[in-house]
Formats: C-alpha cells, structure tokens, sequence
C-alpha cells in the first residue's frame, strides 16, 4: 500500500471513530435536547487542548452475534486537555454505541484514564450518559466497573473527581459518579437510578416517572445525591471549567489562587445592621457572605438541598475558601440531618484539597423531634464534629448571632481546633435560648413578671459574646463592617498553618 494510502486509511478510520453510533444516532441525541461525547469535551476543554487516547478500541464479545457490531472507541471517548491551561483527564460516554453502556474494553479505556491521572496528580472529569453495564458481556462488564470504583476510592483525596451526568444512567453509571467528589445534572434530560421505574412496578408496585424517581431535581433537591444543576449541556460544561478554578490539581497543591482586584481591606459598613436586634427575627446569610468575599462571586454547592445550611466555594483576596453557614432564614438555621451530613461532605472535601475553612454561625441548635431522633440525628450531627474536628486547613469562624449548645461545639468552635475565633457583639453564645434556659431553672416557681425579669437577666449574663471573650474561646469581638479585613488578616496569619492528625489507617467517622 502507498504511504498516501496508509495515511487517508488513518484519517478515514479516525472519522468512523468520531462519527461514533452513526449520524442516525448522533441526530437523535440532538433530538432528545442533548450533545454527543465528543461535543460536550469540545466544549469543556480550552479550545484544541484534547488529546484523545484509544480512539480505535473495540469490543471484544462474541456472544449474541456481537462480533458483527462493532464501533471504533466502543462508547466512551477518553483523553486529556485542559482547562485554564491545567491538565484534565477526562472520559466521555458515546451513547450513540450501545447507549453508552460499560464493556470490558470500554471499562479498560476509563481505567487507562484514572491510573495517568493518579500517576500525574491531575483531575478526572467523567461525562455519563450510560445504561450501565453492557448487557451482552455480562459478568466482564460487572469487572470493569469494580476496577473502575476500585480507583475512584483510591483516587478520593488524592485528586479531584467530577461527575457530570448527561443523560439516562442506569445501574453501575451511577455508582462511579457516587464515589466521586461532585455530581452535576442537566434538568429534564439526564436521570440517575439504580433500578429504573419499570423495575420498581414490578417490585413494588409503586408508579413513578423518570423524572421524578431521578431526575436532576429529584438528586438537587430530594435524595441530596446531586450537587449542581444546569439548564443544558453547554451550562454544564461551564459549571464544571468553574468549579475547577477553585480545586487544587491534587492533594498536594494549593488551590489556585487569582490576582484579587477587589479591595482587600474595604469596610461594609451594611454589615453593622444586617442582623436583627430580635433574636427571634430571621435575616439572610447571603446578605453577610455576599459582600464579604471577592466580587460577590460564590459557587454555592447543592443550594436546592438543606437550605438551612450554606456551602459553597468563594475566593477572599483571591485566594479559593470553603464557607459553611447556617441560614436563619430557613427553619432558623437549625441543624439537622441533611444539614448535618450535607455540610460534613463539604468540609471534609475542603480539608482534602488545602481549601480553607470559613465558618458563619447562627445556629439555635440540633432540630428535636422523633423524626429526627429515629432517623439517626446523633449519628448524622456527629458527622459534622467529626468532620469539623478532623480538618486541620485553616479554619476561620464567626458567630453572628446565636450558638447555642451542641452546635456551638460543632461550628468549628475554638474547642475543636479552629484558628481564629470571632464574634459579633449581636453574638449570644450559651447552652440554650433565655426562654428554654429559665423554664428548666426555675420550673413553674415564677409569675409572669419574675419569669420575664429572670429571662432578661439571663439574656443580659449569658446570651452575649463577653462571657465566651472572657474566658479566651473567641479571640477577638469584631465591628461586623471589618469581617472581610478580619477574614484576610487570619488568612493571612494561618497561610504557613503545618497540622496533621495522629498516624493511622483511617478514623472511622460515625456513617
Ligand atoms: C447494552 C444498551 C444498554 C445496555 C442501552 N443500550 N442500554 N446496550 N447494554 N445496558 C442500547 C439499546 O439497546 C439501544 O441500542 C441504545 O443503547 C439506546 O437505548 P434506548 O433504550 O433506545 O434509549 P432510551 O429509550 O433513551 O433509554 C435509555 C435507557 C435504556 C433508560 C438507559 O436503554 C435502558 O433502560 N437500558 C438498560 C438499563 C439497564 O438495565 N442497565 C443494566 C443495569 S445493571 P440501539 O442499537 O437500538 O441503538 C448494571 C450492573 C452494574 O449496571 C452494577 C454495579 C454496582
């Protein structure tokens, strides 16, 4: 054969490979509101940074006539480029070659992926659009996708993994993306489940659609499965390419910083009134964290979930922090299970990337009740202290208003190793409200004056933040229009911070 030949063999073998399961499928993909693989890496990557490894892999199943359905790639297209010029590991399934679904040599292809990935200490972004395990390989398709959650568990805490979830998955697609670090969804076209809702009527008999059993509301704002939510796939991408701009390429790196245009030490003077003089008036966080950090630019992390606590990522003097804050607008900002545990995640991601910790308190306490007691509230709060405890990132807190029992250890308080401690003179910082405290004290011994007397002196003794100042548990009562200065001043102070926990295997944190 001519060497002209050899090589328009090659460039005709490479356009088989990118036109995947054929332009019948790739249409009915658009259709269906959604891009194909190699559309969606397009648009994630910096514009001809992709690589692309294993474009002519193939199956290699010879059962129920497969040997005579072939496709070069074989349904996932996977490879390396960048992002804001860092390397990306990434893979994409090709629902177009048997929905995406998870061969022994499409499983291999991923594996070659994660193993590069752990080996250069870089990101792997995994784009899902499958229906989980190639039906007809069966048992070699069950060993790929162990192999694959074999390395997303080695692979957690060492390098940020990113699920983006584009379209129908189904069985084993899901479990990967459970692993990994964040899930992103697409509303009304991608849906995650285990079984789907034809398997449960048979099961159970309960009827669900789809969208209901998984779709990117349903894991956003239900089962708290899901972290971010995008209108399409072109949003998603985007998301993705900024969510990465606060995460470390490893564990051993500082996130990125940015050069920070924002003024470093500007005063809010807004923040003197944000909070409310009634203790029993709510007010919105976001109003306190907005305006503290750079350009009022947050990456608010699962906000349909667990309203009354906020996370999220945000850059103060351009240097990436993870804030955790309770929402009193939204059940007082109690703490409860799914706050517990969505906020337990957060922190111990942050403390696995260097990101530091920056914790606003305004917490009445953990929510009573026997829903909360049977569903586990001791275990699941616990959570929370544990992953609070453990985190040895700087950990920065400032109580606005209430920190009440409990929760006033679990909120990064001074007692569980945070840095630097700051209060609000609206802070009151006790083992419970006036109310609740005089009605244990004193019983039914009081009328209603004496009651109310004995409720303001408690308020005036206890609920404040002089008593907590006086005995060195907060460091400093701040003027609240300096909360962005004090913020940089401790970051500044905890930027060489060296901790580290005992040697062991692992801790077993309460599950
Ligand atoms: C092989 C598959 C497949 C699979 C889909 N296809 N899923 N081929 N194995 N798992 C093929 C279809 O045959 C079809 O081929 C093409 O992909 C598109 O599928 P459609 O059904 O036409 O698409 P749609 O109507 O959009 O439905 C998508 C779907 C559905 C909801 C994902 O295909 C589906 O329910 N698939 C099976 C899901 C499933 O049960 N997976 C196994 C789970 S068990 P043609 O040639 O017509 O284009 C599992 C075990 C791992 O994953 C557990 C580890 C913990």
């Amino acid at each position: 054969m001519p060497l002209t030949s050899k090589i328009q063999l090659l460039e005709e073998k490479s356009l088989k490979a990118e036109l995947g399961g054929g332009q019948e499928r790739i249409d009915k993909q658009h259709k269906m509101g959604r891009l194909t693989a190699r559309e969606r890496i397009k648009l994630l990557l910096d514009p001809g940074s992709f690589v692309e490894i294993d474009k002519f892999v193939t199956h290699r199943s010879t059962d129920f006539g497969m040997e005579k359905t072939k496709f070069l790639g074989d349904g996932v297209v996977t490879g390396y480029g960048k992002i804001e010029n860092r390397l990306m590991y990434v893979f994409a399934q090709d629902f177009t070659v048997f929905g995406g679904s998870l061969s022994r040599a499409n499983a291999d292809k991923i594996i070659k992926i994660m193993d590069l990935a752990m080996k250069m200490g870089a990101p792997v972004i995994g784009l899902n659009d499958s229906g989980g395990a190639r039906i007809q390989e069966g048992v070699e398709s069950l060993a790929g996708y162990a192999d694959i959650f074999y390395r997303n568990v080695r692979s957690s805490g060492v390098i940020p993994q990113i699920s983006a979830i584009l379209g129908a998955c189904a069985g084993g697609a899901v479990y990967s993306p459970a692993i990994t670090d964040f899930i992103l969804m697409v509303k009304e076209t991608s849906y995650m489940f285990v079984t789907g809702p034809d398997v449960i009527k048979t099961v159970t008999n309960e009827e669900v659609t789809k969208e209901d059993l998984g779709g990117a509301m349903a894991h956003n704002k239900k089962s708290g499965v899901a972290h971010f939510i995008a209108d399409n796939d072109e949003q998603a991408m985007m998301m993705v390419r900024e969510l990465m701009s606060f995460l470390p390429s490893n564990n051993m790196e500082d996130p990125p910083q940015k050069i920070c245009t924002d003024d470093h030490k500007r005063q809010i003077s807004m923040l003197d009134t944000v909070v409310p003089i009634d203790p029993n008036k709510p007010y919105n966080m976001f109003d306190i964290i907005l305006p503290v950090i750079d350009h009022e630019h947050f990456l608010e992390v699962q906000p349909h979930y667990a309203q009354n606590i906020i996370v999220g990522f945000a850059r103060i003097g351009g240097k990436p922090v993870g804030i955790v804050a309770n929402q009193p607008q939204v059940l007082a900002g109690v703490l409860d299970i799914d706050s517990s545990t969505k906020a337990a995640r957060f922190v111990r991601f942050c403390d696995a990337f260097n990101i530091p910790l920056i914790t606003f308190e305004d917490v009445p306490g953990f929510l009573p009740g026997t829903t909360q007691e049977f569903g586990g509230i001791i275990k699941h709060g616990a959570k929370l202290l544990y992953a609070f405890a453990e985190a040895t990132v700087p950990k920065i807190t400032i109580i606005t208003r209430k920190a009440y029992g409990g929760a006033y250890d679990v909120m990064s308080s001074k007692h569980i190793g945070a840095d630097m401690n700051y209060a609000y003179p609206t802070a009151e910082i006790a083992v419970m409200g006036p109310e609740g405290a005089v009605n244990i004290i004193y019983k039914n011994d009081l009328n209603a004056e004496a009651r109310k007397k004995a409720v303001d002196e408690y308020r005036e003794n206890f609920a404040s933040p002089y008593k907590a100042a006086q005995l060195g548990y907060i460091d400093e009562i701040i003027y609240p229009h300096d909360t962005r200065l004090k913020i940089l001043e401790a970051l500044e102070m905890t930027a060489n911070k060296s901790a580290s926990n005992p040697p062991k295997k692992h801790g077993n944190i309460p599950l």
